[in-house]
């Protein structure tokens, strides 16, 4: 079993650990903070293998699911590709930018079907510029090397905008979404993804946990149990979780530990024989 590495760059999941020493350390009582294990427990429980993520910055979360995948790979006795990073560090990232501002994908595993792969994830960002938040390739690509996440794991980068993207999206087991995720932009495209999503593609949004920074914790529980007693980064406004629970969307608060989980999961619905198939 491989031993979940605390995500410690800049990152909507970096470890924040109560009274420990990291430059992230928190002693607030709502910082507690697993997010970036729990992204990879759930991938590992529902072993899925073609992962989206969407809003990389510097692959926190991306790094997160691919331990995941390369925790499944250890367990089935994969055997590990040629090493991508043999290739010198700024020819990788020189490769990866041209490819992707022509708008194309690029592979680590540039043989992409000829790999031993235990899944896939499509990193994707709107922008790839490295400014402030935008994602940052060099970041990404040597988190990744650095996070040792890759024996068998394909990553495909790409420059995409989640409104272009959900007009034609590709298929999905597990799609996680870091995009600033308020309730209308949820919904938006909660609607449009419906038809996979009732075919069993489950999708996390980050955040939601409804409370971020200095804000007094534990103010304001509501009936369900759900602390909205500050703005989050995410969910922006505490009223949000009303303003989504209003409309009826079947969503799952998976946690509200920081950044939080909002997930859609409607496998449990489907035709028993189809959902046993798959799994
Ligand atoms: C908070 S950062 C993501 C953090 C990252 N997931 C992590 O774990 O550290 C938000 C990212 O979303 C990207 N983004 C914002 N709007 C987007 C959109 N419409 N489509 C795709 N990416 C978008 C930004 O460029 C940025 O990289």
């Amino acid at each position: 079993m491989v031993e979940f590495k605390e995500i410690s760059f800049p990152s909507s999941y970096v470890g924040r650990r109560k009274g420990g020493l990291t430059t992230y350390a928190c002693d607030r009582p709502d910082c507690q903070i697993d997010g970036g294990k729990l992204l990879f427990e759930f991938i590992i429980k529902n072993k899925f293998q073609k992962i989206i993520d969407f809003g990389t910055w510097s692959g926190g979360s991306v790094i997160c699911e691919a331990q995941a995948l390369q925790e499944l790979a250890d367990r089935t006795g994969l055997n590990a590709n040629e090493d991508p990073y043999h290739k010198d560090m700024d020819d990788l990232i020189s490769d990866a930018t041209t490819v992707i501002d022509k708008n194309e994908v690029w592979s680590l595993y540039p043989e992409k079907t000829c790999g031993t792969f235990s899944g896939e994830i499509n990193v994707f960002d709107q922008s790839w510029d490295g400014e402030g938040q935008n994602g940052n390739i060099g970041a990404t690509l040597n988190n990744i090397k650095k996070y040792e996440c890759y024996k068998n794991v394909q990553f495909n980068l790409k420059k995409m905008d989640i409104w272009e993207w959900i007009k034609n999206p590709d298929s999905f087991d597990f799609l996680h979404i870091d995009v600033g995720n308020s309730p209308e932009n949820i919904l938006k495209i909660v609607d449009a993804l419906s038809d996979q999503i009732n075919e069993g593609g489950v999708i996390i949004f980050g955040g939601g946990a409804l409370r971020y920074h200095y804000a007094p914790f534990g103010t304001q529980i509501n009936e369900d149990g759900i602390d909205v007693s500050h703005t989050m980064v995410s969910l922006g406004h505490p009223d949000n979780y009303q303003k989504l629970k209003d409309t009826g969307l079947d969503f799952l608060i998976l946690t509200q530990e920081y950044p939080g989980f909002i997930c859609i999961d409607r496998r449990i619905r489907m035709p028993w024989p189809l959902y046993l198939r798959e799994k």
